[in-house]
C-alpha cells in the first residue's frame, strides 16, 4: 500500500503540542505501519516564535497568524493543544466551518461549549474527538463510546487529576502543599494556571465529559457540585491515615433513577480500596454497570508526552475512518434531570474541634440521631481542655449530614467549623 502524506496542524505548540510532535517524529515509522499513513506537523500557531521549545519545530513551522493557520491547504487534520476557553473556542468552531477535523486535549473547552461545537462538526460534516481531554493516556472515551455502548454505565467513580493527586501523596509522605505544587507545575502536569487543578475546576470539566458520555444526557461544566482541595490541612491527612484512609480529590458520577449527580470532591479513601493505590500523577477511572459489574482503568492522568499519545491515536483515529462516521454524533440521546445535591448518599467523614466538657459527645451524636445519622467509628484525642473528634459516618443522604452539621456547628461547644468529606469504602457495585 502506498504511504499517505497528512498533514496536521497544531494549535499550541506548548507541553502537549511539542510531545505530539515529538511522537508523530520518533514513532513514524509504527505509526506509518499500523495506518499506512505518514502524519506530519506542518504548522503550529504559538503566541511567541522565539520561545525555546522542549522539541523544536521544522523550520517554517510556527506561526502567530491564525488566518495563514486556517487558509493553509496543508493543514488536513488539526490538534487543539492550546487550552483556555477563548480564543482556542473561535479557532475550533472556524476550522470546523473550515471543513477541517478537529480533536482536542481541552476539556475546558469541551464541557462548556461540546453541545454547540458538535453541532458545528456534524454541520460541517467532520470529526471532533476529544479523547486528550480526560485522564491524559488512558483511553477511557473510547471505552466508553465504543467498548460500552450498550452497557448500562450507573456510576463513574475516578480520580481524572494528575497534578492534586501528586500533591496529595506528597503529603502523604509529609511534604508540604506549596513544595508539592511547585514540583507538579515544573514537570508539566498543572494546567497553565494551576488554580484549575487546585479548585477542582479541570476534575469538574472532566467529570462533565466522562457523565455525558457515560450516560448519554448533556451534564456542563456548571452542573458539577465542585470543592478543591486547598481548604486541605496536613491534619486531615494524618487523621485520615489514623483511621486507616487516604485522601484523594475524587470524581463521582450517579445515575439514580432518572437524575444525574455529578461531583468533585477531596474524600478519604479506605486502603482497601483500588483507588487508594492511585500515587503521584496517575488516574484511574471505575466505570461501573449492569453487565459490566465494574472496569477499572489507571494509568498516567498528566504529562506532555502521556496527553501526546492520546492525541496522536485519536489523529490516528480520524484519518482512519471517514465523514462524521456514528461515533462522530453527539452522545446526548435523553434529556436526564439533575439529582437534589441533598439527595445524595455517601458515608461522610467528620472533624470536630469541641471543648472537652461533658455531654458534649452526647449533644453531638443525639443531633445526628435525631437526622437518622449513625456513626461508625470515631476517634478522640485531647489536648489542653479541648478534644478532637474524628468520625466516619454510616451512608447517609447529604442533606441529613449537613443538616445535622448545621445545629452541631451553633453549639457553644464547637470551637470550628466542622469539616466533612465522603468517604469511599466499599466499591458501591
Ligand atoms: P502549555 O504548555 O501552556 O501550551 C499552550 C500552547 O498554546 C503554547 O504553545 C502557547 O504558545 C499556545 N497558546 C496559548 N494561547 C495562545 C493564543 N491565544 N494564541 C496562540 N497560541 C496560544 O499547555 P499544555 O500543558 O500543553 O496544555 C495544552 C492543553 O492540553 C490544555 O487544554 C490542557 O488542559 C490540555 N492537557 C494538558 C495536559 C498536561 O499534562 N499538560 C494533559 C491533558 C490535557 P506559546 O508557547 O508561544 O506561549
Ligand atoms: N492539569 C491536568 C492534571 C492535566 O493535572 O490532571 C491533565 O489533564
Amino acid at each position: 500500500m502506498a504511504s499517505v502524506d497528512v498533514g496536521i496542524g497544531l494549535l499550541g505548540y506548548g507541553t502537549v503540542g511539542s510531545s505530539v510532535n515529538r511522537l508523530l517524529v520518533e514513532s513514524a515509522d509504527e505509526i506509518e505501519r499500523a495506518t499506512g499513513h505518514r502524519l506530519r506537523v506542518v504548522r503550529a500557531l504559538v503566541r511567541d516564535p522565539a520561545k525555546e521549545r522542549p522539541f523544536p519545530a521544522g523550520d517554517e513551522v510556527l506561526t502567530t497568524d491564525f488566518a495563514e493557520f486556517r487558509e493553509d491547504p496543508n493543514v488536513q487534520v488539526v490538534a487543539e493543544v492550546m487550552g483556555g476557553v477563548q480564543p482556542a473556542g473561535d479557532y475550533v468552531r472556524e476550522l470546523l466551518r473550515a471543513g477541517k477535523p478537529v480533536v482536542s486535549a481541552n476539556k475546558q473547552l469541551i464541557a462548556r461549549d461540546g453541545a454547540e461545537l458538535f453541532a458545528t462538526a456534524s454541520e460541517a460534516g467532520v470529526q471532533l474527538r476529544f479523547e486528550a481531554s480526560v485522564c491524559a493516556a488512558i483511553p477511557v472515551v473510547k471505552v466508553l463510546r465504543e467498548s460500552l455502548v450498550v452497557t448500562n454505565v450507573h456510576r463513574v467513580l475516578g480520580i481524572v487529576n494528575g497534578t492534586t493527586n501528586f500533591m496529595l501523596s506528597h503529603m502523604e509522605r509529609g511534604g508540604s502543599y506549596a513544595d508539592a505544587l511547585a514540583e507538579a507545575q515544573a514537570l508539566g502536569y498543572a494546567e497553565a494556571d494551576p488554580t484549575d487543578d487546585v479548585s477542582g475546576a479541570d476534575a469538574a470539566a472532566k467529570m462533565a465529559i466522562l457523565a455525558t458520555v457515560a450516560f448519554g444526557s448533556r451534564v456542563g461544566y456548571e452542573d458539577v457540585e465542585r470543592r478543591g482541595i486547598e481548604e486541605l490541612e496536613p491534619a486531615h491527612v494524618s487523621a485520615a491515615a489514623q483511621l486507616g484512609m487516604v485522601v484523594r480529590l475524587i470524581g463521582i458520577a450517579t445515575l439514580v433513577g432518572d437524575a444525574v449527580d455529578v461531583r468533585v470532591q477531596p474524600a478519604l479513601v479506605d486502603r482497601a480500596h483500588p483507588l487508594a493505590a492511585v500515587d503521584g500523577a496517575f488516574n484511574a477511572v471505575m466505570l461501573q454497570g449492569d453487565a459490566i459489574r465494574e472496569i477499572t482503568l489507571e494509568g498516567p492522568g498528566a504529562g506532555g508526552i502521556e496527553t501526546a499519545s492520546a492525541v496522536v491515536a485519536d489523529l490516528v483515529s480520524v484519518v482512519g475512518t471517514s465523514g462524521t462516521g456514528f461515533l462522530q454524533n453527539d452522545a446526548c440521546w435523553r434529556s436526564l434531570a439533575k439529582l437534589p445535591s441533598s439527595e445524595w448518599r455517601s458515608p461522610f467523614y467528620v472533624h470536630l474541634e469541641v471543648s472537652d466538657r461533658p455531654g458534649v459527645l452526647a449533644h453531638v451524636t443525639s443531633r445526628l440521631a435525631s437526622h437518622e445519622v449513625s456513626v461508625a467509628q470515631l476517634v478522640q484525642k485531647l489536648e489542653d481542655g479541648a478534644a478532637t473528634l474524628e468520625l466516619v459516618l454510616h451512608r447517609a443522604p447529604y442533606g441529613a449530614v449537613a443538616e445535622a452539621m448545621r445545629e452541631i456547628a451553633v453549639f457553644p461547644e464547637v470551637l470550628r467549623p466542622p469539616f466533612v468529606l465522603p468517604v469511599i469504602t466499599e466499591r458501591g457495585l
